[in-house]
């Protein structure tokens, strides 16, 4: 990975921590954003000291708030000439309803529309990079979605249960992948999503989880793959040649794999990125 660079959000904890860890010690320049400046500085020492390396960067930024979007993509464009790895990774399970800072739910603000933007604003640098690779970390939690991301209820006003709305979003983000694969094809650049197993980490956590949730994430911690393992679909995904030409694909243990019926819908894969780009937009002239 000597002379790629590589961006991964939600750098500061779990899988995507070892993920840079793992991308740093193969060279690459590694860049991780986090809401946090202090969780990300903690983060970035730790990063170079495991990894060995002194390339590695940070970038704070709220992906629950797009003018924030808009700024960290904006330090990211102007930092790096070239980017030639995107890891969509930061996310969250939210026991309670609440609303990003555009008034969006947050789990389907946090996991799908502010990665949806993020990636539409470092799209031509990633082109211009090529070969370069979109790597989103869905989840298994997807197949849960039976009906689908919920076109008529996407802010998820009624009736709000955490496990679902997270499934929907896990579910938007290989929806996402499929479009944005085939926008991508000639392009050079390839996109993937994958579920990185059942992993240790900050998830669910806290403040993210109450009641239930919390105590299932508890009960099931001891049979949980470690940060590294959880990383490894990640890893392969952003660095391994044969894989290099591969998009459009849901992977599970670095292997592709078919996801549910409803994550291989290609009419809601393109009507979602519709919708969200009219959400992203109404929200830019909003602010
Ligand atoms: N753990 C699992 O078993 C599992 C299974 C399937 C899929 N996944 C997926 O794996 C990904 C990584 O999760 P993880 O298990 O590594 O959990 P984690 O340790 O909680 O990491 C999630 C990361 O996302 C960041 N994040 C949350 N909200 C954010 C926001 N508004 N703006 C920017 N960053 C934000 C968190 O930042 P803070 O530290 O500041 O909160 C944290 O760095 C998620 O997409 C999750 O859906 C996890």
């Amino acid at each position: 990975m000597h002379s790629k660079t590589v961006v991964i959000t939600g750098g500061n904890s779990g899988v995507a921590k070892a993920t840079a860890i793992a991308l740093a010690g193969a060279g690459a320049r590694t860049v991780i954003t986090a809401r946090s400046g202090s969780r990300g500085r903690d983060a970035l020492a730790d990063i170079r000291r495991a990894s060995g390396s002194d390339l590695v960067d940070l970038v704070v930024f709220d992906l629950a708030d797009l003018a924030s979007v808009r700024q960290g993509a904006a330090v990211l464009l102007d930092r790096y000439d070239e980017i030639h790895v995107l890891v969509n990774n930061a996310g969250l399970v939210l026991s309670e309803r609440t609303e990003t800072a555009d008034g969006f739910e947050s789990t389907f603000g946090i996991n799908h529309l502010g990665p949806f933007l993020l990636t539409q604003l470092l799209i031509d640098r990633l082109i211009s990079s090529a070969p370069a690779r979109v790597v989103n970390v869905a989840s298994t939690a997807h197949r849960s979605a039976r009906h689908g991301v919920g076109f008529d209820d996407l802010q998820s006003c009624s009736g709000y249960k955490g496990m679902q709305v997270y499934g929907r979003s896990k579910l938007a983000n290989i929806l996402f992948t499929t479009e944005l694969a085939g926008r991508l094809a000639g392009t050079g650049v390839t996109a993937n999503s994958l579920h990185p197993g059942t992993v240790a980490t900050g998830f669910a956590r806290d403040g993210d989880a109450s009641g239930f949730l919390a105590l299932g994430m508890r009960v099931i911690k001891p049979f949980t793959l470690s940060p590294e393992e959880g990383a490894r679909t990640s890893v392969h995904l952003a660095s391994a040649p044969e894989v290099a030409e591969v998009t459009g694909e849901y992977f599970v243990r670095c292997k592709t794999k078919t996801p549910s019926a409803a994550a291989r819908d290609e009419a809601a894969a393109a009507h979602l990125w519709s919708v969200s780009e009219e959400l992203v937009a109404e929200a830019t002239s909003a602010g």
